[in-house]
């Protein structure tokens, strides 16, 4: 009887344990942002892929990956589809109130992107007239629809953006710098020009029911920081 009694003691603590901390977290990202995660072979990979691959190990949970339009995330998290959001996300003042922000792990700008014979236009004010594309629900869509009197194409994802400006059905792409260098890297004929944005800050989305989870990512983030792993992923995708 006391076994028995035990026994049953044993598998309720289990199953509560386990309700209260699955051993994994589904993890949304959209693997069209070179080189913070794309897909090589099917398989998710860069920087963010293996940042966070490294914060599960620290906090004792296995990524289970979700492929998503970038535009789908925030809903995902809002619903509780996802845990977390690695995704070159932008911490804005708006997302914010809507989703945990881990801390800052990248800071990036906006770029313009041109085909390489264009020459009026060199910021976000010369745009006035132009057509320009940028990329369904990224910082770059919002800052551009802000200005008046530009005639705004939204694409689904970066490389139909660029496609777009190579057949010259845009004027310019409005686009994070590290993908945009990419893509005048991996294309010949467009060039790149500087805009007068504010730096952006990339940071993990957690839903702001999980305040342990937010808590837990940020205190692995720091240990990574700090024993140099963070520092060997920097060197690996931007140097
Ligand atoms: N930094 C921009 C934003 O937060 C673009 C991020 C796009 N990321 C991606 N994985 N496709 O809106």
């Amino acid at each position: 009887m006391k076994k028995l009694i035990v026994l049953c003691g044993m598998i309720l603590m289990c199953a509560f344990t386990f309700a209260k901390g699955s051993k994994s977290i589904y993890v949304g990202t959209n693997p069209e942002f070179f080189p913070f995660e794309y897909l090589e072979n099917g398989e998710m990979k860069g920087f963010d892929v293996e940042l966070m691959e490294k914060i599960g190990e620290k906090i004792g949970k296995e990524i289970k990956w979700k492929d998503m339009a970038f535009d789908g995330l925030l809903p995902a998290l809002q619903s509780n589809k996802l845990d977390v959001i690695i995704a070159g996300m932008t911490a804005t003042d708006d997302r914010k109130k809507f989703v945990n922000f881990s801390q800052a792990y990248y800071t990036s700008t906006q770029k313009i992107l041109v085909n390489e014979e264009t020459n009026d236009i060199d910021s976000l004010e010369s745009m006035k007239g132009k057509s320009v594309g940028v990329i369904l629900g990224y910082t770059g869509d919002v800052a551009v629809s802000k200005i008046e009197g530009v005639d705004v194409k939204r694409y689904n994802g970066a490389g139909e953006g660029v496609m777009a400006l190579k057949a010259k059905k845009v004027d310019a792409v409005v686009l994070d710098s590290e993908p945009a260098k990419n893509y005048i890297k991996k294309n010949t004929g467009l060039k790149l020009i500087d805009t007068d944005l504010d730096k952006e800050e990339y940071a993990i989305a957690v839903s702001k029911d999980n305040n342990e989870l937010t808590e837990e990512i940020d205190g692995a983030l720091e240990e990574l920081m700090e024993d140099g792993t963070y520092d060997e992923l920097m060197e690996k995708y931007f140097n």
